[in-house]
């Protein structure tokens, strides 16, 4: 049956039962990371304590074990954002690689002087400084959608910014500092429109929604483990078949290779040529664990228990007044950001750090939208599948006393 029980799903976190400061922990800062559920913490001391081999190279055994578990664990992603084959799926160190390897192969290879690529005001660093890189490199030029006036993505005016010179949108799935969603599939319709490509950054949409790249039919999604209940340093970038057979590699060395002579080396296919070297093998077994952990939870509750997570936060905080919320209110993950007007955003997270509540403050990596929005920075508050409204009131219950003891 599948999980829909707070507090057993709690129970599965063991970092979350633990004293922070004399408080309870109430751990609200999972758009930065998730915390791990046992399955993926024992999965992978099990790797070093039975398993430890190398992959794709070892005639014995252990190494043809892990091996197998290795490519089991590339079906396990592929099934679980509904690619049509285990081959358009590489593993990366996570989200930031993913866009840094296609800007680089496919960018390089495919993008030239005066092309468009459009992201929008939200995205992470991590889909943007590539972008600049090539902008200097190549003489591509970037565009950007804005929000409009109920705080969700501009999709009137990222119409207006498509033209025939668009080769790439680049945009996020949900948004790491305000939560917003942003709807795909109109996108990819107005990629297409165009003949443009659409990646799509879904560092904080998978832990959210099932995502099915068929459906949304976009030409790389991009994620990483350690915001999906899995081990940091392991992520996905997923490009479809005939794009990723005409991308060179990113980088070289060994395993990506098919023949190597003293003056001379011949590549091997994808998704091989775009692993290079020892890969991280418990990081790749342990992601898939944490997919079967998330696969196993009934994704209907998680959004009925999440959405109300966030509409009583959201609700409970705009009553204790002077406070500002940033972004839309209705197309959201459980993301608030919001400062306490007249206050340093470092000031209210170290206050709630001291009642045992983890908040992240500052620019969240997004210092565009920062200015876009007017603020050095937000607090910025992140639920997730193993909060629950006792962690809300005690968020709530924090922010109340910050508020107090610094105005
Ligand atoms: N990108 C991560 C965050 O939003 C680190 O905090």
């Amino acid at each position: 049956m599948a999980l829909n029980d707070i507090k057993q799903i709690k129970s599965l976190f063991p970092t979350l039962h633990q004293k922070v400061n004399g408080a309870d922990l109430v751990y609200l800062d999972s758009a930065a990371t998730t915390m791990k559920p046992k399955s993926v913490i024992d999965r992978i001391t099990r790797y070093y304590t039975l398993d430890n081999s190398n992959v794709h190279r070892g005639a014995h055994y252990l190494s043809q074990r892990g091996t197998d578990e290795y490519e089991k664990a590339r079906q396990t992603v592929a099934r679980f954002i509904n690619a049509q084959s285990e081959s358009e799926i590489v593993f990366t160190r996570g989200t930031t690689e993913s866009i840094n390897l296609i800007a680089h192969s496919y960018g390089k290879t495919f993008l030239k002087a005066g092309d468009e690529v459009i992201v929008s005001i939200m995205e992470h660093h991590a889909n943007l400084v590539p972008w600049h890189v090539l902008k200097n490199e190549l003489g591509i030029v970037l565009k950007f959608v804005y929000l409009n006036q109920e705080g969700d993505l501009d999709l009137v005016q990222m119409k207006n910014l498509v033209t025939s010179k668009t080769k790439l949108i680049s945009i996020t799935g949900c948004s790491n500092t305000l939560g917003t969603f942003t709807d795909l599939k109109f996108i990819s319709a107005l990629a297409k429109s165009v003949s443009a490509k659409l990646l799509v950054d879904a560092a904080q949409l998978v832990s959210q929604k099932l995502v099915d790249v068929q459906s949304i039919d976009c030409d790389f999604l991009v994620f990483s483990g350690h915001k999906l209940f899995g081990p940091t340093g392991i992520g996905v970038m997923y490009a479809k078949k005939e794009i990723l057979q005409q991308m060179p590699p990113y980088q070289t060395g060994g395993s990506m290779i098919s023949q190597v002579s003293e003056q001379s080396t011949t590549f091997n296919q994808a998704p091989f040529r775009f692993e290079a070297g020892t890969p991280h093998i418990e990081g790749v077994v342990g992601l898939m664990t944490a997919i079967e952990f998330f696969n196993s939870v009934d994704k209907e509750w998680l959004r009925t228990q999440e959405d109300h997570l966030l509409t009583v936060a959201t609700r409970e905080l705009l009553e204790i007044g002077g406070v500002i919320v940033y972004g839309s209110q209705v197309h959201k993950s459980p993301i608030i950001s919001f400062n306490i007007e007249g206050v340093h955003h470092s000031d209210v997270a170290a206050l709630l750090d001291q009642q045992g509540v983890a908040v992240r403050s500052g620019h969240h990596c997004t210092q565009p939208l920062m200015n876009y929005l007017k603020t050095s920075g937000t607090v910025r508050a992140s639920f997730s599948i193993y909060n629950d409204l006792s962690d809300v009131e005690k968020f709530v219950a924090s922010v109340k006393k910050a508020k107090d003891i610094l105005l």
